[in-house]
Order: structure tokens, then sequence, then C-alpha cells
């Protein structure tokens, strides 16, 4: 490629931040969606927004990407002010939308010419750029073939190669792997950290999935409730919670066991569900003996125990008081399903 994603098309300075955000909030009604966030984003950074259903993710990069009005607050994205100037902002940003926006009447090659045509992208310049991003997410063999014959993982492929047409500087993904199967997921992973590596392009994705979050982002945001609640790299938000997560998997009632795991001090964090029980502890090796004898004294059948060092997830659990997964619940299979749906259409 001789112009790359990512790379300034005039001699400009690129900003040090390609996104800050102020105090940016917007409310529908009486509910506070994005409740006045601030932070910002390095030019050149993978950054993640971690959250749960209706945290407010969908609701700040839609702001971001000027398709809806703040209620409050302020953005710069690429060095363009969202209220100001916001048609050199959609100049400067690709966006990749949480439900799936393909026409599958059409091939790929044909939904990358339509939107090239939005973009004004004149013919010989459109056919060499479409050449090029179905070369980055290898879709080239399959650019003729009607996007209706597409597997879910090379329409989200589509999607991207889509967002990269006009070369982004800032690139905005939201959920991008979301209801897709683990293979997937892990190759469309590659070409995200691809992109950003190779064409330095700035990327904020959001996402439910908290190893997608630790495997791909230079540093992360968790929102819950509209607000950040914790911003930093995977590996800091991680030693920022100390001690040693234990898991037993028990068999029959273990009530009185969490009742008295309640009652001493140093365990911490206790969550139970499906036949196993977890909770943090200070130091794994020293207290596992109390707890074995705890068990013992109680009389809790122990299937299996496990000691590992805290995840992003025990990070969640610890700022927000509940699982990820919890907090998803049937809304989210729901969305799911209408992905899976949208997907097989
Ligand atoms: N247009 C709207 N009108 C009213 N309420 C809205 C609107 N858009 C979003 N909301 C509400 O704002 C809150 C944040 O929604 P948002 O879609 O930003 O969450 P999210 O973090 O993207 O969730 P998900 O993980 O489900 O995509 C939710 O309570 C949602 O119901
Ligand atoms: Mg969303």
């Amino acid at each position: 490629m001789t112009d790359r994603p990512g790379e300034p098309k005039t001699g400009s300075d690129k900003p040090a931040d390609a996104i800050v955000l102020t105090d940016l909030k917007k409310q529908f009604g009486d509910l506070v969606a994005v409740d006045k966030v601030s932070f910002s984003v390095k030019s050149g950074e993978l950054f993640g927004l971690l959250g749960p259903n209706g945290a407010g993710k969908t609701t700040i990069i839609n702001m971001l990407t000027t398709l809806l009005i703040p209620t409050s607050g302020d953005a710069v994205i690429a060095g363009f002010d969202i209220r100001k100037d916001p048609d050199s902002v959609r100049n400067n940003i690709g966006i990749i939308f949480q439900d799936p926006s393909l026409d599958i009447g059409l091939t790929g090659r044909e939904n990358l010419e339509f939107h090239a045509i939005m973009y004004n992208i004149e013919a010989v310049e459109r056919k060499k750029r479409i050449a090029e991003v179905l070369s980055v997410v290898q879709l080239a063999d399959k650019a003729d073939t009607l996007v209706e014959y597409y597997s879910g993982g090379m329409k989200r492929r589509l999607e991207i190669a889509r967002g990269l047409l006009h070369y982004p500087k800032v690139l905005f993904l939201d959920e991008p792997t979301l209801g897709l199967d683990a293979q997937t997921r892990r190759s469309i992973w590659d070409y995200i950290r691809n992109l950003n590596r190779e064409y330095q392009t700035t990327v904020i994705l959001t996402t439910h999935y908290m190893e997608e979050a630790n495997f791909l982002c230079d540093r992360i945001a968790i929102i819950d409730h509209g607000k950040i609640i914790a911003l930093d790299t995977p590996a800091d938000l991680k030693a920022g919670y100390q001690g040693d997560v234990i898991t037993l998997v028990t068999e029959g009632p273990v009530d009185h066991l969490i009742a008295r795991l309640e009652e001493v001090s140093w365990v911490q964090e206790i969550v139970s569900g499906n036949g196993s029980l977890s909770f943090t502890v200070p130091c794994g090796e020293e207290n596992l003996p109390e707890i074995f004898h705890l068990v013992h004294t109680l009389g809790v059948t122990v299937r299996s125990v496990s000691l590992r060092k805290p995840s992003l997830e025990d990070v969640f659990i610890h700022l927000t008081g509940s699982t990820i997964r919890e907090q998803d619940g049937t809304r989210r299979a729901a969305m799911r399903e209408k992905f899976r749906r949208r997907m097989m259409r």
C-alpha cells in the first residue's frame, strides 16, 4: 500500500491524543446513559470500553461518531470537535456498528463500492482501495460472492474492510465479535491488532468479553451505569487488585459455608453458582489450609479446588459487586439471537 489506513492524508501534525472526551453526558428523559465521562485515547492506541449491557458503551460511540448529539460536555476526534466540525470528524473515522449493516443482496465488492461512492471516492481510487481493504481482511477471493452466502465471521470482516475504505485515522468498533464463535473471534482479533500495529490506526472498541479486552487493548476503561469506574492497562488493573482467587467445586448445599466465609475478615468477593464457589484471599498458599479446615468442619464435599491470580473478570466483580454475566441476563441472550438471525439472513 502507498497510502495506508491511519496515516495522515496531509502533512499536518497528528494530535497527541486521537480522542479526548470532556464531561461527555447523554440523558434520555430521566435516564442518564452517559454520566459526564472524561478520558483520552492516545494516537495509535488500542483502547477498550468494557462493560455490561446498558452501561452506556454504544451511546458513547454514537456521540463520538456524531450520530448522537451530547446533552452536555465535549469531545475532540483526530483534532476535530464533534459539535463544531462533525463533517471533519466523519471524514477521519471508520465505524463498525454493533448491529450488522451490510446489504446481503449485494456482493462484498458491491457493498464496498456503495460505501466508497457515499464517501465520494472517485472511480480509479475506489477500485484501488477496495482491492486493498479486501486483501487486509483476506476476502479478495470472495469479493464477488453475494454477502448472503458469507459466514458470520466473513460478514464481520467485510464490515471491518468497509470501515477502512477511506483510511480512517480512528476506527470505532462496537462489539466487533458479538455472537461469533471462539475461533472466528480470534481471527477478528488478529485483524484488529494487525490494523493497529501495522497502520497505526487508533482503535476504540467496546466489548462484554473480558478476554477480548485483555488480549487486545493497551488500556481499558471499565464502564458501569454510564460512569468510568476504572481506567488502566489490563496488567495494572489486575495488579491493583491484590490477592489470589480460590474456586471450590462443591456438592450439595453450601449456604452454611458461605455464611461462615462471610464472617472471615480476609475472605473477599464471594461469588457462588452452578456448584462452584469463588472468593479472594490475601495469600492462597497460606490461607488454603484454613479454608480446608473450615470446609472439613462443616462437612462440605469438595470435588476440586483451584487457585489462581486475579483476572479482569475478578477486577470487574471487585469494582461493581457483580459478574458481567449476571448483568447480561436475558437481554444479552436475546441480542445474540437477533445477531445470529441477521447473520444467517
Ligand atoms: N435512543 C435511546 N432512547 C432511550 N434510551 C436509550 C437510547 N439509547 C440507549 N438508551 C439507554 O441508555 C442506556 C445505555 O445504552 P447503550 O446502548 O449505550 O448501552 P451499551 O453499554 O452499549 O449496552 P449493550 O452492551 O447492550 O450494547 C441503556 O439503559 C439504554 O436502554
Ligand atoms: Mg452497545
